[in-house]
């Protein structure tokens, strides 16, 4: 599962100098989505932090807005469990937590639905990058706020020149690419 996924990463996630500002090399996750073998490599791999010994062994999975979206609910499926998502702020109808943060680019807001996650419920978190943390704290906050208790975290990628592995403290961590 592991091999192919980072095979699938190594191939199709492209670099883009100057995006979203100039200095920044934006990792393109696009052309691996589109890709019918790397897209169920890259979702398989993650689904794994969420086994241990081929059993299951989260209650639900959380994916970031936006791109933790498109891996997180593939993930829950693989899984067998639910998908709650973490959204940026004023998107969620009913009653929520928020966590305002920094972001490497700018700062944001995100919410959950504070009955999304049942108290004592195990949580896999799904997102496409660890930057600077900033989104994976604020999310942690957000699934503790409900009573939750994020048991793993799983990436595509990990940029290392930035400090989010902080963030990630002593839970367990799945990245199929550093950067
Ligand atoms: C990007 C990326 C991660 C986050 C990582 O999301 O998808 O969610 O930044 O950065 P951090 O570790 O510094 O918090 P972004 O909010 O840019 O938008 P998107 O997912 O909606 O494209
Ligand atoms: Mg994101």
């Amino acid at each position: 599962n592991m091999e192919r996924a980072q095979q699938a990463l190594a191939r199709l996630v492209v670099d883009v100098s100057d995006f979203p500002q100039k200095g920044i090399v934006f990792k393109d996750i696009t052309p691996l989505l589109a890709d019918a073998d790397g897209l169920a490599a890259v979702v398989s791999a993650l689904a794994d932090a969420g086994r241990d010994g081929g059993e299951v062994v989260v209650d639900k999975v959380v994916g970031m807005e936006s791109r933790g979206f498109i891996l997180g609910a593939p993930v829950a499926v693989e899984l067998g469990t639910g998908f709650v998502p973490v959204r940026k702020a004023g998107k969620l109808p009913r009653a929520t937590h928020t966590v305002a943060y920094d972001l490497e680019y700018g700062d944001a807001t995100l919410e959950i639905h504070q009955d999304a996650v049942a108290p004592g419920e195990r949580v896999l978190l799904i997102d496409d990058v660890l930057a600077t943390g900033g989104t994976l704290a604020a999310t942690r906050q957000l699934v503790e706020a409900c009573g939750g208790d994020v048991v793993a975290v799983a990436m595509l990628m990990e940029l290392t020149f930035l400090p989010g592995r902080g963030a990630v403290g002593n839970l367990p961590f799945t990245v199929l690419m550093t950067v």
